[in-house]
């Protein structure tokens, strides 16, 4: 028997939730450090972000070239779009200015769809500026259509 006022030790059961808990944490941080480590499942941010960066890649280049080719009115989006945006180096018909005519018989970058449209999208070295961020792929596309507009005549 214990003495009146003595402390003692209790010795009440740690609660289950509590372990479940704690074990739980354990299988988690040895489940976790074996995925994503990549000398032991093979997992990598690397790779993880080629693959996203491909696949964004593909979408770009499909909503450049599926859509707007011919469409009546994406040339005349395209039109305007040209006429706000690039006539000031390229010339309101794109016969060029500052920039290169761009109703040449053959463009320096290429003059398939995907070409005209990577040449506006990334720009190019010598006073093309990029126009992705400021004007996105989907008029681009429209541009790129109305460019194709004048190329056929
Ligand atoms: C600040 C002036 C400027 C603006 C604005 C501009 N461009 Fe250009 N662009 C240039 C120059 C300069 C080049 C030549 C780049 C080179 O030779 O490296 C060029 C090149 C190009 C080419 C490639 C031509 C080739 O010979 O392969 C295309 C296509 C083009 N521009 C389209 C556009 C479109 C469409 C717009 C509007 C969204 C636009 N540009 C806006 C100056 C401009």
């Amino acid at each position: 028997m214990h003495e009146q006022g003595e402390p003692q030790e209790s010795h009440n059961k740690i609660p289950k939730g509590w372990l479940l808990f704690f074990f739980g944490g354990i299988i988690f941080v040895i489940a976790y450090i074996v995925l994503y480590t990549p000398a032991i499942s093979g997992w990598s941010f690397y790779k993880e972000f080629d693959k996203e960066m491909a696949s964004a890649a593909k979408t770009e280049q499909s909503v450049a070239v599926k859509h707007y080719s011919g469409g009546k009115e994406a040339i005349k989006d395209g039109k305007e779009i040209f006429a706000n945006t690039c006539a000031p180096c390229h010339n309101a018909d794109a016969t060029g200015g500052i920039g290169p005519n761009l109703t040449a018989a053959t463009l320096k970058f290429g003059a398939t769809q995907k070409d005209i449209y990577e040449s506006i999208a990334n720009g190019r070295p010598n006073g093309m500026p990029p126009f992705l961020q400021q004007v996105g792929s989907e008029k681009i596309s429209k541009v790129t259509a109305f460019l194709e507009s004048l190329r056929k005549k």
